[in-house]
């Protein structure tokens, strides 16, 4: 394996990867707010409100990223760069996933605790606030992190489009040298540090609030 590419273009990588992780760090903030607003939409008594985010769950989630992607960046009468649409395309459709992530943790926390609750007299909203959410944000933080590391890994596929993240980079660099195999194991690795990294960080979160369960 020839790695003389390096050299020449270490600085590609870099830029790469500062990229690939403020597109991820993006689209799950993003993510995370709009999905919030889709769960609580969803898990709402109100008809409409309950349709419009189950429609749009269903659908982003029934269509590829890819064809979500080409939508924003060319089909759509508005002239964003390249970036923009790809920050744009990953954080609506990280959003719908959020959204599901959001409204399960809440749902599986037992009917006896807002019961409970609401027997010590405190209004829905209190118990909501008090007893209900912060034991899902337990459920939810961690799945959160994995929601981020898919991100990592599926923003590569805007790419595609000529956003100059990792993936990107790496076919830029391939293109130039003709050498196939040392960029894209140099892109691999990278890619694997970062969800690596991330996966054990989101596993120490995990232990530490499972910990605090039992204290
Ligand atoms: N690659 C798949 C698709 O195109 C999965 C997207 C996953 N997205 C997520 N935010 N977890 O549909």
């Amino acid at each position: 394996m020839d790695f003389s590419f390096l050299s020449n273009y270490y600085k590609f990588f870099i830029v790469g990867v500062k990229n690939t992780i403020l597109l991820s760090i993006l689209a799950v903030f993003l993510g995370t707010i709009l999905g919030t607003i889709l769960a609580l939409m969803k898990i709402s008594k109100n008809k409409p409100l309950k349709l419009v985010s189950s429609a749009y769950i269903e659908f982003v989630r029934g269509t590829p990223l890819l064809v979500q992607l080409y939508i924003i960046y060319f089909a759509l009468p508005f002239d964003f760069t390249e970036i923009t649409a790809g920050a744009i395309a990953l954080s609506l459709n990280s959003a719908a996933y959020v959204a599901e992530i959001i409204r399960s943790g809440i749902e599986a926390i037992e009917s006896g605790q807002m019961e409970a609750a609401r027997s010590l007299g405190m209004s829905h909203t209190m118990s909501m606030r008090y007893i209900i959410i912060p034991q899902a944000v337990k459920n939810i933080i961690p799945v959160l992190g994995n929601e981020f590391v898919t991100i990592i890994k599926e923003s590569s596929i805007v790419s595609v489009i000529g956003a100059t993240e990792l993936m990107y980079n790496v076919d830029t660099i391939r293109g130039n040298t003709y050498n196939a195999i040392g960029p894209l194991a140099v892109g691999a690795i990278l890619y694997f540090v970062l969800t690596f990294t991330l996966s054990k960080i989101v596993g120490r979160i995990e232990r530490r609030m499972k910990a605090s369960d039992r204290s």
